[in-house]
This record gives C-alpha cells, structure tokens and sequence, in this order.
C-alpha cells in the first residue's frame, strides 16, 4: 500500500540527487535550468535555442534540461535551490534579483527610461555589464540579460487614470519599491506568486495585476481581467543565472560554450520580442481584452516621490544617476 507514495518519491529524489555539480569536474555536464514562463514565451524560445547551441558547440558532451512552468517553483525557489546546489541555472527578472542585489532595484523606478533604445543601451552597455556582477558574491552568477517591454496595469474594471486605483488590491512581484509604487497611486500592493495569480483574479481575492503584454496573454489572464491600461510604468529585464559553484567548476572551454551560447540567446530573444508583443495584443483582444491609451502624466506624478527615495540611498541613486546618464547617447 505504502509503495506508491515511495515509488513517487524516489522519482523525484533521484533526478534531485543527479545535481550536475558533482558532474562539473569531468567534461560531460547536464545543467538543469527551471524558470515559470510558458513554453510559449519567448524566453524560453531563446534558451531552448541556447540548450541546443550548447550541445551542438561541445559534440553532446554538454546538455542543458530546461523545465519551464514553474514546474520547480517561481523565482524565489529555483534561486535557493540553485544556492543550495539542487540547481545549476534559473531566471529571475530585475525585481527578483532585489532581494540579493539592491542595485536591480533600479528597475522599478517608475518611467526612467526615455525610450526602448536607453533601455538596451543600459541593458547591453556597460552600466549593464556592471550590474551583473552585482550578484557574484551571492552564489550565483548573471550570464544573460533579457528585454520584458513595459509593464502595465491590467484588471477587472478599467483604469484611467491613478483616481480609478483607489482601493484596489493590485498584485506585484513584491519588493519595497513596487510595494510604493501601489502605493503612492493610492492602491494595495498583494504579493502573490505568478503563477497563483490567474486564480487570485479569478476569485476576486485581488482587482488587478502588472505585466508587459506577453504574460498578460500566456498565463490567460485576460480572460479574469479585461482592462489592459497601457501607463507603461516600468521596463523590468529577466536574467539568465548559475550557480557560482558549476560556473566555477567548469573549464574555461566550457565556460566559453556557455557564454557564447547566452549572448546568441539575448539577441535571439530580442528579435522575437516586438513581434510576440504584437501577437499576445492581438489574441488577448481576441479573448475580449480592452487595451486603453492613457495619459502617462497624472502616474508620472504621483509616482514621482519614488526618485526622491531612490536619491536619498547613496547605493542605488549611484545606479539611477549612471542610467539617466545613458538617456541622450
Ligand atoms: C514577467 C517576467 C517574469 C516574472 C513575471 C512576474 O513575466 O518575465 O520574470 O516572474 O513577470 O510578474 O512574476
């Protein structure tokens, strides 16, 4: 009777117990890779391409598994698995890099980016370079950078304007500068986990959420929230990670595999960013999704109290300062 559940649990043992990290020494290596997209999304489209590159690169000798979904748990997870050696790589956006690296906070700054040219100049440019090896000392290393668009307020009634926020309870990735955010436009923050927020709308347990286009369409929540206000509040990028005991366990070689197929992966996953944005507004307004033109103004402004927080940490007001800086090159 008691044999299934062993059964079960063995199966899940074994592959966990299977860490690459004891295979990094010898040359062939499987690196497991969890993120929570859609195997429709398009970064998982550019790391599956990475997985391949990589394995074509070192004549099969170096594979990489990805599970996607959030089948191992979100972003706060598979990062302390991957601390903990039960990992070897995951993705996490700017927000959940936060909690080990308070430079990244720099992205939930409301409207700091001119436009998406300033965006990937700081992606891509050194300021970037710089920020990625803001999480080396926490165990994990930053290899890949990706473009997410522009987050926007979507929810059950429609949003003009930040009066039509007040007394909603709005789901954020939470950290204190996206808890301010709803805040200041007069909302409550709800720190739910991606991929339980469909069922939070659902069941009314929160009004409305933020997202760019593209998740707002792949989890289906549009189909529990048909407003999407394009305020356009932040540009929040996702990074590709390892753990610093695989990435340092490898052979230069093998290291050089990896890093190649990662930067082909960044300019994979932009090309087929603009256009996926475009797909997922279609569909969505298929599903019924109302997109609504906003005056930027009147969030600009109650958002603004944010920059004088962000000023007042030396830390990060260095980052703001090197961002705005990249604005008119
Ligand atoms: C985006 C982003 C993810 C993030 C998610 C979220 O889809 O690409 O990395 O986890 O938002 O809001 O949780």
């Amino acid at each position: 009777m008691k044999l299934k559940p062993l059964l079960a649990s063995l199966c899940i043992s074994v592959p966990l117990m299977m860490t690459s990290m004891s295979t990094v020494a010898v040359e062939k290596i499987t690196l497991k890779l969890a993120h929570n997209l859609d195997q429709e999304h398009v970064v998982h489209k550019a790391l599956d391409q990475m997985a391949k590159e990589i394995q074509e690169e070192s004549g099969g000798k170096m594979r990489v598994r990805i599970y996607p979904n959030g089948q191992m748990g979100g972003p706060r997870e598979t990062i302390e698995m991957m601390q903990n050696g039960a990992l070897d790589m995951t993705k996490g956006s700017a927000s959940e890099m936060e909690p080990f690296a308070s430079a990244f906070s720099v992205f939930s700054l409301p409207y700091l980016f001119k436009d998406d040219a300033h965006f990937k100049r700081v992606l891509y440019g050194p300021v970037g370079q710089e920020l990625m090896k803001q999480t080396d000392s926490k165990g994990f290393v930053a290899i890949a950078a990706y473009v997410a668009g522009t987050r926007s307020f979507y929810a059950k009634k429609p949003i003009n304007s930040p009066a039509d926020m007040k007394g909603m309870k709005i789901r954020v990735v939470s950290t204190p500068t996206t808890n301010k955010i709803i805040e200041l436009l007069g909302a409550s923050p709800a720190p739910i986990p991606f991929g339980e927020v469909y069922t939070a709308l659902q069941q009314g347990v929160i009004d409305g959420a933020e997202n760019n286009e593209p998740s707002y369409f792949q989890t289906r929540h549009v189909e529990v929230a048909k407003f999407y206000t394009e305020d356009q509040h932040t540009s929040v990028p996702d990074y590709l990670v390892i753990a610093s005991k695989v990435w340092n366990g490898m052979s230069d070689e093998q290291r050089a595999i990896i890093t190649k197929a990662a930067r082909n992966s960044e300019v994979y996953q932009q090309k087929l960013w603009d256009e996926e944005v475009t797909n997922s507004r279609n569909k969505a307004q298929e599903l019924g999704a109302t997109f609504i033109t906003v005056d930027k103004t009147p969030f600009r402004e109650a958002l603004s109290p944010l920059y004088d927080d962000f000023r007042k940490d030396a830390n990060v007001a260095e980052w703001m300062t090197k961002i705005e800086g990249e604005a008119n090159k």
